[in-house]
């Protein structure tokens, strides 16, 4: 029988290496007209309906400034096929770099904010910032989806979900237990 002997503690600051986000996504902004783009590993669904969703975006990112200035941003969703530039573009800065210029991404305007979509990602969703009470103690952001758009090219994609450590699992299996899902029928 297995007994807690059996076990070995996991340092309390890599606790989120076992509770894995959401996949890896790109944040758009532009500011004083001018685009940028950065990856976020920290970020959660909070709220279905409205749509609410929770990403991190710490201080030490250009992206901050213009997400607290702006109040506005698109969340992009790449596939595991930009599993390499996703990475780039969170090792470089929008302070010195044109990123949709260094790595070829298509900028296409949206609806509702000034940010770009990326036009090789999955989907696009136009986000404002619905709340920023929680930015100064954890540097969370709730954004509310404005708009949504999704590629019908990329009918079944791959998403990349960051394991913590610069490693990835990309997910691509799907398991369909709707008929299981007997309490939470109106959400399917
Ligand atoms: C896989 C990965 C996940 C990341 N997740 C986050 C995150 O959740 N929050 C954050 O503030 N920065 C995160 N970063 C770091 C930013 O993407 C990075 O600081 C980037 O250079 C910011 O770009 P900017 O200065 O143009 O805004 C992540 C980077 C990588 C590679």
């Amino acid at each position: 029988m297995i007994t807690v002997r059996d076990l070995q503690t996991h340092p309390l600051d890599q606790v989120h290496r076992l509770i894995e986000p959401g996949p890896v996504i790109l944040i758009t902004t532009q500011h004083r007209g001018v685009p940028n783009v950065m990856t976020n590993g920290f970020n959660m669904m909070v709220r279905h309906e409205p749509a609410l969703i929770g990403c991190t975006v710490g201080p030490w990112d250009h992206s901050y400034r213009a997400l607290v200035e702006t109040g506005e941003c698109v969340i992009s969703v790449p596939t595991a096929e930009m599993a390499q530039t996703v990475v780039d573009i969170g090792n470089c800065s929008g302070a010195d770099t044109d990123k949709f210029q260094e790595f070829g991404l298509t900028a296409l305007s949206g609806e509702k904010v000034q940010a770009p979509l990326v036009g090789e990602c999955y989907a696009n969703i136009e986000c404002r910032v619905a709340d920023a009470g929680l930015v100064a103690a954890y540097h969370l952001f709730l954004l509310e989806p404005v708009r949504a758009w999704t590629d019908p090219s990329q009918p079944q994609p791959r998403l990349l979900h960051h394991r913590g450590d610069g490693t990835f699992s990309v997910d691509g299996e799907v398991i369909d237990l709707k008929y299981r899902m007997t309490k939470w029928q109106y959400l399917l």
